[in-house]
């Protein structure tokens, strides 16, 4: 695993941009795996940016988001479509066949996460995963638990996931307490992984991502199993590593 230490966010988020723009000049077709959150946020500004000055080109950019609520509907302002249309795709010249988005009003959310893997198979594979990590570890919605699912899936969420994603709800009865979401073997298929780590409250879980052992109590762990991750961690959240 790759360790890339920057000095705070806007750092994360320049290395970030600039990993995720090298891989789009490499290979101008790229498939990417994308997250939300609040971390990937300065990575996509600095996107829409090299976009608009002509550096980087997304109309052959394919991308596959990591995970939705479920339910939800497409609209609601706090559905994943809603914010990587209104934070990225709404900004840049994607080609909007080229989204992909688990459907969190799918009537049969199994058949969804089943098509969803098979389109990814059948784009070639992600090339670069970008992941956000949880304060507890998770990766796109794969929770801490006692064993963790491999292929895309509809997962419940823990308490303390809907406790943190409730700042941007109204209320905490608001949030919906299921989600679909890749799994952890679907992000391992990856051919490059980065993981954006920000904040002294993503210590503990980063902490345990460098320390090389494997637990489904923290599911980024799992990333100690694929070759090629680089870990871009800022100083705040690098406060318990030696
Ligand atoms: P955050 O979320 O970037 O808003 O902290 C990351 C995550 O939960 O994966």
């Amino acid at each position: 695993m790759k360790l890339i230490k920057c000095k705070d966010y806007n750092e994360v988020s320049a290395a970030a941009a600039n990993i995720t723009a090298a891989q789009i000049k490499e290979k101008p077709g790229s498939v990417l795996g994308l997250p939300t959150g609040s971390t990937p946020l300065g990575m996509y500004k600095k996107l829409i940016e090299m976009n608009k000055s002509g550096e980087i080109d997304f109309s052959p950019v394919i991308t596959f988001n990591l995970d939705e609520y479920y339910p939800i509907s497409a609209d609601n302002d706090q559905s994943y479509y809603y914010f990587m249309h209104k934070n990225f795709f709404d900004h840049i010249n994607i080609n909007t066949q080229n989204i992909h988005i688990l459907n969190g009003e799918a009537d049969d959310p199994e058949r969804e996460c089943g098509d969803y893997e098979a389109m990814i198979e059948n784009a070639g594979g992600i090339d670069l995963q970008v992941l956000g990590i949880g304060q507890n570890g998770h990766i796109g919605f794969n929770e801490p638990d006692d064993f963790l699912i491999s292929a895309t899936h509809k997962t419940h969420l823990t308490e303390s996931t809907v406790k943190a994603n409730s700042r941007f709800f109204s209320s905490i009865d608001e949030v919906p307490i299921y989600a679909l979401t890749m799994g952890v073997g679907s992000i391992l298929k990856a051919k490059k992984i980065i993981i954006l780590i920000s904040g002294k409250e993503k210590a503990e879980a980063l902490k345990q991502l460098l320390s090389g052992k494997i637990t489904t109590k923290n599911p980024s762990t799992m990333l100690n199993m694929h070759r090629d991750v680089t870990v871009i961690a800022d100083e705040e959240a690098l406060e318990l590593i030696k």
